[in-house]
């Protein structure tokens, strides 16, 4: 397959009708397109992190925000999630949102990695991947160059029999091949050093992508080895010192962070418009050619899609569009504004180096000049306490402290990024009036002589056994209790100690939730210990090891573990401990509800459900369901959660996501100010309340009347507390 494709590529292109020929160019200053020499503005907006009934409105708002860009990444475990079976449809129509880019009149910047990281399930990868044999996931290795290969390749080919990229008249002016690989670039990873391999992983990489012939520029952010013509970049919350690996590259900022994740269990953060601006100001005054908004709309980690460790399904991202498609104001207008000021600084902003003077103390003027008599300035003030007064050519200019004034025409103060004068909104969760009425189904935990279960002699890698079909595996065994043991007259009850690569474990004892143990971003692994009431004769162990996403970063993560892989021993006993890691266990992969799509409208009828008085409330393992009618009007809507514990949302069959409300925000909430180098310690707010309460509803998932809402409680909660909102935002002139 893979050589007949090559060969079909090597005949359109060598022999075939048109010779591509470069429109897109770069040299150190700017970006060329079509003879132009252009300062890019850009942003990131992933196409399955919104629906498409929504990409209109959101591109549409990118433009009226001043973006001339939009970069998504390729996201390949959604477009093929079993080898050779494609999906490009519904929210992974790629073709069809570069179109609507297109038609909005913007470029695309396509990431077709396709690595992605992006706090995406297996960042990015599918699952299948690793099951190839002998595969080692972004290094030199035969089957792992094969089929990063055969992707990329079906990606190009895409786009080329759409037309879409710049050379054929579409929208792509440049593409990404890889990303980060990980023997250099941030001191992080140095510790994981992993040498030869990888630069020559990163060299075919470069030659296999310019190889395909795409007509225009690639690029590998965060790469300071890529090799010519590929561009390096930066990633980062300040990027002004970044310098490309050689003279004649132009200075690219591909990820200028809007905010972060939230991760179950962590805060929300946040990023000051005021800073945003004043790292982006500073960027483009010491040569900045292009700079991308990661996020711009961060959206929603739908389905199962959200990354380990512990990545929740807001992606809110505290980007200049929130989640659901609304502005965030004021820092989506503060930013309008700047990219106002920027334009129309273009023409001397490409086409000449800044002179660069100090003036005072913590006070810099940049000053571009182009031939064509274009004058265009900077003035800064980098003192994070005080404000100053400038002299430039005999004018007196006030800056605010950490901020930047653009000058345009070296004369007028059309910008400073510390002045918003842009709107404030506040975006409130109204509840929408109508309870709903819910109906349960409770779920069994199973037991080691059920049928249709795998039986090995001990322990298995849960991802092994589910291939991720599922985030559930129950790992089931029985103990024998001899009828004079100690602890059944002094009630001194033993206890199980479960050692767990991650990420959540139920433990049930003879039906009976007995204990629940989570891990956290930071340390996905965990130990179980508590007391057990086990009874004389046959005891039933029934643990139900939870996976919450797959990790999308690391050396070799595709060698990362999850589930009871540690040991499991009982302790307490006449004998004293009983390890019962080598014993005969049981495995069943999922949910009984889940093999009986309950989620979906078909399947939900094939069990009996049960309400009233009888309805299932703070029990485990329990499903839900309701039907409701679309709320009025064209609000954004979400669920309020609070309520709940942990498991999954689904609305007329399509998942919404995992909820984890009853995971609390650990961390410092700090007064969050704009002036001063960002401290991401002291930006975030929520500590202390659910890492997320509301569950974002596309509105497009719905019809008028007769929706299906259903999900899964592992944990136990409240379904009578459950209610709609929809989204308002209230805006203010500040
Ligand atoms: C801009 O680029 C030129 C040419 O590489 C370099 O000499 C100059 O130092 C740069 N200026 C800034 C402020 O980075
Ligand atoms: C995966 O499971 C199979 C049997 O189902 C086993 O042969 C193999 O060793 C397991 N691999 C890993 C990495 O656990
Ligand atoms: C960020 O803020 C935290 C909390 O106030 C503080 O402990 C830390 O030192 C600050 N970090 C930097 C780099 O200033």
């Amino acid at each position: 397959m893979l050589r007949i494709s090559i060969l079909v590529f090597t005949i359109l292109f060598s022999f075939g009708c048109c010779s591509v020929r470069a429109k897109v160019s770069y040299d150190d200053k700017a970006f060329i397109i079509n003879g132009k020499r252009r300062l890019l503005i850009s942003g990131s907006i992933h196409y399955p992190r919104s629906t498409p009934q929504m990409w209109p409105d959101l591109i549409q708002k990118a433009k009226d925000g001043g973006l001339d860009v939009i970069q998504t990444y390729v996201f390949w475990n959604g477009h093929e999630p079993s080898p050779g079976k494609y999906n490009f449809e519904g929210r992974y129509d790629l073709v069809k949102f570069i179109k609507v880019v297109q038609q909005a009149g913007l470029y695309v910047h396509l990431r077709i990695g396709p690595y992605v990281c992006a706090e995406w399930n297996f960042g990015g990868f599918p699952v299948w991947l690793k099951y190839v044999p002998g595969i080692e996931f972004r290094t030199d290795n035969q089957p792992f160059k094969v089929a990063m290969q055969g992707f990329v390749e079906k990606i190009v080919n895409l786009m080329k029999s759409e037309k879409l990229f710049e050379t054929q008249g579409g929208p792509i002016i440049m593409s990404q091949v890889e990303k980060i690989v990980l023997y250099q670039s941030f001191l992080f990873y140095r510790k994981w050093e992993i040498g030869a391999p990888a630069r020559a992983y990163t060299a075919w990489a470069a030659k296999m992508a310019v190889g395909l012939d795409t007509g225009v520029p690639w690029i590998m952010c965060r790469q300071s080895s890529a090799p010519d013509p590929i561009v390096d970049t930066c990633n980062g919350f300040y990027c002004e010192n970044f310098r490309p690996n050689k003279p004649y590259k132009p200075k690219m900022w591909t990820e200028a962070w809007t905010g972060w994740f939230t991760p179950f269990g962590g805060p929300v953060p946040l990023r000051p418009a005021q800073d945003l601006a004043f790292s982006v100001a500073r960027f483009v005054q010491n040569n900045g050619s292009y700079f991308n908004y990661y996020m711009y709309h961060g959206g929603t980690n739908f389905g199962r899609n959200a990354a380990s460790y512990f990545v929740a399904t807001s992606y809110d991202y505290d980007a200049p569009i929130d989640e659901y498609g609304l502005l965030n104001e004021p820092k989506w207008g503060h930013l309008r504004d700047l990219h106002k000021a920027i334009k129309q600084c273009e023409p001397a902003l490409v086409s000449s180096y800044p002179t660069v003077t100090n003036p005072g103390k913590d006070q810099e003027i940049h000053v571009f000049k182009s031939k064509s008599g274009a004058c265009s300035a900077f003035l800064s003030n980098y003192n994070p306490t005080y404000s100053t007064k400038l002299t430039f050519r005999n004018m007196q200019y006030d800056l605010p402290p950490w901020s930047i004034s653009i000058l345009p025409d070296c004369k007028t103060a059309v910008y400073n990024t510390a002045r918003i004068s842009s709107k404030r909104s506040e975006a409130k969760m109204v509840p929408v009036s109508g309870g709903l009425s819910w109906q349960s189904y409770k779920e069994e935990a199973p037991s080691a002589d059920d049928k249709n279960t795998l039986v090995t002699q001990g322990l298995l890698e849960q991802i092994n056994v589910t291939r991720d079909n599922s985030d559930y595996l129950w790992y089931l065994t029985q103990v024998n209790i001899a009828s004079n043991e100690g602890f059944l007259k002094s009630g001194q009850w033993p206890s199980l100690i479960v050692m767990s690569a991650g990420h959540v474990l139920h433990v049930f004892i003879n039906g009976q939730l007995s204990g629940t143990v989570y891990g956290g971003l930071k340390q996905p692994k965990l130990t179980y210990s508590g007391y057990v009431n086990l009874r004389a004769g046959i005891n039933k162990i029934s643990l139900l090891s939870v996976a919450v996403g797959l990790p999308d970063y690391g050396v070799h993560y595709e060698r990362w573990n999850a589930g009871v892989l540690g040991t499991v021993t009982l302790k307490g006993l006449n004998e004293g401990a009983r390890d019962l890691t080598k014993h005969k266990w049981s495995y069943k992969a999922g949910l009984r509800g889940e093999r009986l799509s309950l989620h979906s409208v078909s399947g939900s009828s094939s069990v009996e459900w049960v309400e009233g008085s009888l309805l299932a409330q703070k029990q485990p393992l329990t499903w839900y369901k309701t039907i409701f009618n679309a709320p009025r009007g064209n609000d954004p809507l979400a669920v309020d959660m609070m309520s709940m514990g942990k498991g999954e949302i689904w609305i007329n069959g399509q998942s919404i996501g995992r909820h984890w409300p009853g995971y609390i925000a650990q961390g410092t909430c700090g007064r969050c100010n704009y002036a001063g180098t960002f401290n991401e310690t002291k930006c975030q707010t929520n500590c202390g309340q659910p890492s997320q309460k509301w569950y974002h509803i596309p509105r497009s998932w719905l019809k008028r009347s007769g929706n299906l809402l259903v999900m899964f409680e592992e944990m136990g909660g409240d379904p009578t507390k459950i209610y709609l909102v929809k989204r308002i935002v209230q805006q203010s002139i500040s």
